[in-house]
């Protein structure tokens, strides 16, 4: 599909392939595990070599055709050149750095980062001989710091969970490429609609998809996005081997949920703009932390690279984790839950549930305080949103 068409009209079409034995407009899902060879098929598979861009489908952990449409229809999205969906935002970013480094070699990462990932990053790559040190602030400065001979990749997020900064994405690159290092950064937070990461630079794109690109809660899904080599030299090797596919049915409904993207990261912006303003008013709350904020120390760099301030509001209560618990079990709406970029408010207390495994220590590092609340706002009325965490309030 032509990469001139808008963002709107990739997402419904882009990577969609009409039935073409019945006309079918949505494509049938391939819930097959092989695929059966002829003897032609046979012949030109053993070859190895078929026609630029003939994809031969043997076998459904290294290929289906249901991952393939979705895998256009990100790249589309993200301005790659290609992608490789995964059954998990954590087994994508396990490729990603799996593509870049192999024993001995070293990452810089953001401090502040989703906790699964700093278990990744703290507890099993080490035990596989890739050392990551941690930095607070990814100044040109700390990265000097914190490189070493053997620094392949710096990874960060684009808006970090759950405290919201925003890196500065162009010093990093500059900084990155002119030490021919990778840059790997997880795009989540923000989703292709508002932020296309390769289009300043970046090299490597993750995505946990269970989040806005999937959009439904209905399922766990991740995606890497780079160059087409990278890509298709990472599903021969790595992918293949170790066999992180997503089934069949999950990629037909990431393909889904993506065709309303747009519209969904419309009303989500719009709904945590007028949330978090909302809340910045409530005697309540310390402080509300929000991109979208001209107060916020990173309404700026948002405005540079942004396409809008996306969903996420956090803010920090007068009190603990024992009121945090009080205001997010009083919710009618909201829904105490891990998970963000669904339809629903999903509403956690980080330092017990998403960064609960972090050390204390570590956590506060991350400046995740006991206080803080993290709100995924959703697509309900934004006066009813509003109205609900007003009456959970009163209860503390
Ligand atoms: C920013 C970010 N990246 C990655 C992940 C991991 O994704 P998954 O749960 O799909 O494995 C999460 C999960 O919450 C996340 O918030």
């Amino acid at each position: 599909m032509k990469e001139d068409f808008k963002f709107e009209t990739l997402a419904v079409h882009a990577g969609s392939h009409p039935d073409e034995k019945t006309g079918a407009l949505v494509e049938p899902v391939y819930m097959t595990s092989t695929f059966v060879f002829t003897p032609d098929k046979m012949e030109r598979w053993l070859a190895g070599a078929p026609q630029e861009d003939e994809i031969i489908y043997t076998y459904s952990r290294s290929r289906n055709p249901s991952q393939v449409s979705l895998q256009e229809k990100i790249a589309a999205l993200e301005h790659g050149e290609a992608s490789l969906v995964t059954a998990s935002g954590m087994s994508a970013i396990t490729m990603a750095i799996m593509g870049h480094c192999k024993k001995g070699d070293h990452i810089i990462s953001a401090q502040t980062i989703y906790g699964g990932t700093f278990g990744l990053f703290t507890h099993v790559l080490p035990e596989y001989g890739i050392d990551v040190t941690f930095v607070k602030d990814l100044t040109v400065e700390s990265l000097e710091d914190a490189k070493n001979d053997n620094t392949k990749v710096i990874y960060f997020e684009t808006i970090a969970n759950p405290t919201l900064e925003i890196p500065e994405f162009d010093e990093i690159v500059d900084w990155a490429k002119k030490n021919n290092i990778k840059t790997v950064v997880d795009n989540t937070f923000t989703s292709p609609y508002l932020f296309k990461p390769l289009d300043w630079g970046i090299d490597t794109v993750v995505h946990s998809c269970t989040k806005y690109i999937n959009g439904h809660g209905d399922l766990v899904g991740g995606v890497v996005v780079g160059s087409k080599d990278f890509c298709e030299s990472l599903r021969k090797t790595e992918y293949m081997d170790i066999g992180p596919v997503p089934a069949p049915l999950n990629c037909y409904l990431m393909t889904r949920g993506l065709k309303t993207l747009h519209l969904r990261m419309e009303r989500h912006c719009q709904n945590a703009l007028a949330f978090a303003n909302a809340m910045s008013k409530h005697p309540k709350i310390e402080k509300v932390i929000y991109p979208g904020l001209e107060s916020n120390e990173y309404y700026n760099r948002a405005l540079k690279y942004f396409n809008g301030f996306g969903g996420m509001v956090s803010f920090v209560i007068n009190g603990g984790i024992e009121e945090a618990k009080k205001v997010i079990f009083s919710l009618k709406i909201g829904k105490p839950a891990v998970s963000l970029g669904d339809l629903d408010t999903l509403v956690e207390i980080p330092a017990i549930m998403t960064h609960g495994k972090v050390p204390k220590e570590e956590r506060e590092k991350m400046g995740v305080k006991d206080g803080l609340i993290r709100v995924s706002v959703g697509i309900e009325n934004i006066d009813d949103i509003i109205c609900d965490f007003e009456q959970a309030f009163e209860k503390i």
